[in-house]
């Protein structure tokens, strides 16, 4: 079975582990003191919600089904698959305290889930380009304030290598994943799934943010979908001057949107739109940036639209809209 390492306790952080771990993998999750702190508490990772279970931690080294925990990051597996969960903006630090600390063996290799596509230039900056595997994840959920960790959907994740062929160490971890109920696909055009993710990302992202409207009833408003085809329709173009065409995913089915025109998508997301006024206490679906400005945490704004915006730059491609959206949520970001 191989070995995962998880840097990073949190949302996703925990879902990965638990869920590895209670498959029988061997996994070591680092995270930070406080967090370490709390989990040592409760003893166990706690998920709820679309994944239901109970996973205990230990100290010290790791084992076949059990969570080790760790806050050193000397002490990472040498061969393990890493995965980095932290937020973009923490992701820089992240990445040098295990790069200053560990000691990669033969069979490493480093993803990270993050929104965006910076994430796997740092990780291939720090750990090489051979050890970088590219990695897409829409599992959701959220943190409660007790430390229990709400899986709303199990998602769908994706793993390639930047090379665009078939690995085994890709296979594996995604049979890995997979066997531990996290639904995984390998892939040989993850640059494809990134970027169409990517579009999605900086299309809902500014619209919801700058709306405050939840996904689940934007729908309703045709002048926001239509914000959002322009903003895909952008990303979508800096993709292409790369050579990367869009694709469709569950949840992002961006070659699809970009065929179907402003209209086509309005019509769509109307027909899904959840009522106006839903039934009391029924939960609503925020994208995660509008679920961060609403608690008043740091955005991922540089990660995603400071990022894209330079890409566009490099490459004298038109983003004037991914500019404005840029701008815009720069100045409501919490963490400015
Ligand atoms: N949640 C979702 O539904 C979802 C879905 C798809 C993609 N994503 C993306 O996945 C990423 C993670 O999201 P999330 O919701 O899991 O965030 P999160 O709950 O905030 O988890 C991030 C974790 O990383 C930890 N961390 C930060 N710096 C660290 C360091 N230097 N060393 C070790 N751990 C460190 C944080 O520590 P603390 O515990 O101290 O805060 C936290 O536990 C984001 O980029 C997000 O956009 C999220």
């Amino acid at each position: 079975m191989p070995e995962f390492a998880i840097v990073g306790a949190g949302t996703l952080g925990q879902a990965f582990a638990g869920s590895l771990a209670a498959a029988g993998n061997t996994v070591t999750v680092l995270a930070t003191a406080r967090t370490a702190e709390a989990l040592r508490a409760a003893g166990r990772i706690r998920l709820r919600g679309a994944i239901e279970l109970d996973q205990p931690i230990v100290e010290g080294d790791a084992k076949p089904g059990v969570v080790s925990l760790t806050t050193d990051p000397a002490t990472l597996p040498p061969e393990a698959g890493v995965i980095f969960t932290p937020k973009g903006h923490a992701l820089p630090t992240a990445i040098e305290s295990v790069r200053a600390a560990w000691r990669p063996g033969e069979a490493a290799w480093v993803c990270g889930i993050q929104n965006g596509i910076v994430k796997d230039d740092l990780l291939a900056a720090a750990f090489g380009q051979e050890r970088t595997v590219g990695a897409v994840t829409i599992l959701g959920g959220g943190r409660e304030a007790d430390g229990r960790v709400v899986v709303t959907g199990r998602g769908a994740t994706f793993l390639g290598e930047f090379s665009d062929v078939s690995s085994q160490r890709v296979e594996v971890a995604a049979a890995a994943l997979k066997a531990a109920g996290i639904p995984t696909e390998a892939v040989t055009n993850i640059r494809t799934v990134l970027w169409s993710k990517m579009c999605n990302a900086v299309g809902l992202f500014a619209v919801t943010c700058l709306s405050r409207v939840s996904s689940s009833r934007l729908g309703h408003y045709p002048e926001l979908v239509h914000a959002y085809c322009g903003l895909i329709r952008e990303t979508a173009a800096i993709a292409a001057a790369q050579g990367i065409p869009m694709g469709d995913y569950p949840g992002f089915p961006i070659k699809s949107y970009l065929a179907m025109g402003d209209a086509g998508v309005a019509a769509y997301f109307a027909e899904r739109a959840v009522p106006m006024r839903p039934t009391p206490g029924a939960p609503e679906s925020r994208t995660s940036m509008h679920q961060d400005l609403i608690a008043g945490r740091p955005l991922e704004v540089e990660a995603i639209y400071g990022d894209v915006v330079a890409r566009a730059e490099r490459l004298g491609v038109p983003a004037p809209r991914i500019t404005l959206a840029r701008d815009l949520i720069r100045a409501i970001d919490p963490g400015r």
